[in-house]
């Protein structure tokens, strides 16, 4: 995931900027670049690969004559780690990015939506593009509103483009004739202003200048900041000035690392509303459309494949499951679902017709490579979805659609899982539209829901956090947990299962709640946590039964309600809330609470989450 760093004050700024950068490597990148201003002039370095290679670059810019990185004077600059999105991973479509007359550079995060219209409008209008990026739209629009406006505002200019701007993203600008300044702004993306004595910066994550500062003001969505040496002043889209508090940073150089968070995997739980906007946005273009033309399997090629077949391992497996009661009631077409390790050895019937659908967000575990080859070699189409570019998965798909949810540290899957659901949502609603099975005023209400589920992830871990290490503080010395649902109820079931499992050393079990009865009921008594997916959902009356059963036996009920569920509140001893959404979406709400059910008793029992015994975060053996 893309990171940024700017920096204006009274010190030479260009090793502080790469040393920022360092700090933001952990997101994950395939390239990076600075911009240096000094004496009136911009000048920039860019390489792709990592950022031994840009230093290696910075290094040889005294023979293409870029003096102030030469130099190391400039006191104001920007600086970027890449991870491409819109456009290849080369030197051109590394940030940052200039304007027309090379005035106004600029670094971004996130997606800009409506950058295919706004690109061809600038176009028309005399811009002439240098990079296949969304991006690079941005600096094209301040300079359009600067030149327009005619007043010589940079804030003001960047306002204006603020304005034009749909999609989530954080980005930042400097102008050749402003070398006291640096405009930001942000649409959901972090940004945040470090200010110190005499200088300030301006960055994507706190870690990028944390060992030059610790006093910190937290950019707020639909702001735009205007910073110079050691001051800021925020504004609202309308250009109302906005008040904010300077914070201090009391973490240690560890806490750093986590973003101030105790464990990585509760950081990367928190990272999931942005993990999951940067998966979907930009795929769905429109209100009523998904765009998958990034695969080579074309629309044509998908309206005849006659069935699906998903192998994974794991947490991935699950994804996959949500992926398959997906796709079956959006896009009827029949979907398989099988265990990498056992598809591989049991000679199974594919071919052609076929798409064969590998989920991995490592792109290395072995299994899931070997199903995919197999498929390969017997004619399939492969699709590998996976979290991380240039990975032997890659190399094994016809295919590939990738995750963005950035690095993911903790060895129990958390970000990446909500990733692949999207990622199997998006597979869902497209093999629908090409197929004619979904009309577009479903398609667009579908499309709403989806663009809604980073904030409702937001609002799920904000409402539940507290309330679940509760549940926790009852249950973390129990001796089994238990969960129960059904339909798309289950694959959520098997996840939390799974966590517990992990991070706990709970044996957990998950079952379909209707085959409770034939044979599991025997493992319940009063000292069992039974946790019951009961979503609104068409077979919600079925779980509700199922969850009296398990009552009468005197086991305590966790119930995963959708918000205002009066019924499922009676009929649980415990209920968390998830926001309402559309039913085939809710497991990318509902596997929350279970994330931090696993989490907190693990944590209580006072295990190594990040590192669980016996486990590997890839597993490249079979
Ligand atoms: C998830 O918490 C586990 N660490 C594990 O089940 C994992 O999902 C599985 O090993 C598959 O990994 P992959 O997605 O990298 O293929």
């Amino acid at each position: 995931m893309c990171g940024i760093v700017g920096y204006v004050g009274g010190r030479p700024c260009r090793d502080l900027l790469i040393a920022g950068l360092e700090k933001l490597e952990y997101r994950g990148y395939d390239s990076a670049g600075l911009s240096l201003l000094e004496n009136g002039r911009i000048e920039s370095v860019r390489a792709v690969g990592n950022l031994a290679n840009l230093r290696a670059a910075v290094a040889d810019t005294d023979d293409r004559g870029a003096v102030a990185v030469a130099e190391a004077d400039a006191t104001i600059g920007l600086a970027h780690t890449r991870w491409a999105t819109h456009g290849r991973v080369t030197e051109e479509n590394a940030h940052p990015h200039g304007d027309c007359a090379d005035e106004i550079h600029i670094v971004l995060n996130g997606i800009i939506e409506n950058h295919s219209e706004l690109r061809r409008d600038l176009t028309a209008d005399g811009h002439v593009f240098s990079s296949e990026t969304d991006a690079e739209i941005v600096s094209h629009l301040i300079e359009r509103h600067y030149n327009d406006a005619d007043d010589g505002d940079l804030t003001v200019a960047v306002q204006a483009a603020f304005g034009d701007l749909r999609g989530h993203y954080a980005f930042v600008a400097m102008h050749r004739d402003h070398p006291d300044m640096l405009v930001g702004a942000r649409q959901e993306c972090p940004l945040i202003i470090g200010l110190a004595d005499g200088e300030t910066f301006l960055a994507s994550a706190i870690p990028a200048f944390m060992r030059e500062t610790r006093a910190i003001i937290q950019v707020e969505n639909g702001e735009i900041v205007t910073v110079r040496a050691g001051e800021a002043l925020v504004i609202d889209p309308h250009g109302t000035p906005r008040e904010h508090e300077v914070e201090q940073v009391t973490w240690d150089d560890e806490a750093a690392e986590r973003g101030g968070y105790t464990t990585y995997m509760m950081k990367e739980i928190h990272e999931q509303p942005d993990a999951v906007a940067e998966t979907i946005t930009d795929r769905l273009p429109e209100v009523d459309e998904v765009d998958m033309s990034e695969l080579a399997l074309t629309p044509e090629m998908a309206s005849k494949v006659r069935r699906i077949i998903i192998v994974a391992c794991g947490t991935s497996y699950h994804a996959g499951l949500v992926g398959r009661y997906a796709i079956e009631t959006w896009a009827r077409v029949p979907v398989e679902m099988d265990i990498a390790s056992e598809y591989r050895y049991r000679d199974p019937v594919v071919g052609p017709d076929d798409l064969v659908v590998g989920i991995t967000q490592s792109g290395e575990t072995a299994d899931t490579l070997a199903a995919m080859r197999l498929a390969r070699e017997r004619g399939a189409h492969v699709l590998a979805i996976t979290n991380l570019m240039g990975t032997q998965a890659t190399r094994e798909a016809d295919s590939v659609l990738f995750t963005r949810a950035g690095l993911e540290i903790g060895v129990a899957a958390t970000k990446t899982f909500t990733s692949q659901v999207a990622a199997m949502y998006l597979l869902g609603l497209w093999l629908a539209q090409v197929r004619g099975k979904i009309g577009p005023d479903r398609m667009a209400e579908l499309i709403a829901e989806m663009k809604a589920l980073p904030s409702k992830i937001d609002e799920t871990i904000e409402s539940s956090d507290e309330k679940v290490r509760a549940i926790a503080r009852s249950h973390f010395e129990g001796r089994f947990f238990f969960y129960l649902g059904r339909h798309i109820g289950l694959p959520v079931c098997l996840e939390g299962a799974l966590k517990m499992k992990e991070i706990s050393y709970i044996p957990s079990d998950a079952y379909a709640a209707g085959e409770m009865k034939h044979g599991p009921i025997a493992l319940l008594d009063e000292t069992t946590p039974v946790v019951c997916v009961a979503n609104d959902s068409p077979v919600l009356d079925k779980v509700l039964s199922n969850v009296a059963e398990v009552r009468a036996r005197g086991a305590d009920v966790i119930a995963i309600a959708t918000d205002g569920s009066v019924r499922v509140a009676e009929a649980a001893d415990q209920t968390i809330y998830v926001p309402r959404t559309d039913w085939v979406l809710q497991p990318i709400l509902a596997v929350v609470p279970l994330q931090l059910l696993a989490y907190h008793t693990a944590r209580l029992l006072g295990l190594n989450v990040d590192q669980p015994r016996n486990l590997a975060k890839t597993v490249t053996v079979e």
